[in-house]
């Protein structure tokens, strides 16, 4: 085989290869978990139409909120301050952060950008572009079942 026929690898050519891969490494890490945040991930929808929740009326006191699990997403039930149950879906209509029940504003509030929806579920402040989805709420005896309106 005659000399030359293929270069002789340089310690340039090494140096450059790999700072260009490093770069191109260190820029792709960098720019996917930026597009992972700016991208909100697709949610699914809940394929249940009903669940039975683990919590027993009696242990939602007045004024106050918690959330549970309605199908693949998360639902909130709150007992509002005259002692009624209503649910709502708890993911924010913004980008998709789940919601909580503030007791001192007496409202489901949203902490990611300081959404605030009220007690029918209405956005009323903030940047949520629509309510959150209501759900029909019945306690019977021990049991609160929650269901996806007609
Ligand atoms: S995600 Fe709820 S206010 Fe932005």
């Amino acid at each position: 085989m005659a000399e030359g026929a293929f270069p002789e690898p340089s310690r340039r050519g090494f140096l450059n290869w790999f700072l260009g891969t490093a770069a191109g490494a260190f820029v792709l890490s960098v720019l996917y978990p930026v597009s992972r945040y700016l991208v909100p991930p697709e949610v699914t929808e809940s394929t249940a139409g009903t669940v039975t929740l683990a919590i027993k009326p009696e242990e939602v006191k007045p004024n106050s909120g918690q959330i549970f699990k309605f199908g693949s997403r998360p639902g909130i039930l709150v007992r509002t301050s005259q002692g009624e149950l209503r649910a709502f879906t708890a993911v924010c209509t913004h980008l998709n952060c789940t919601v909580q029940y503030r007791p001192d504003l007496q409202h489901i509030w949203c902490a990611c950008h300081n959404g605030h929806f009220d007690l029918n579920g209405r956005n009323i402040e903030g940047p949520p572009p629509r309510p959150l989805d209501a759900f029909v709420v019945n306690a019977r005896g021990n049991q609160i079942i929650v269901s996806k309106g007609a």
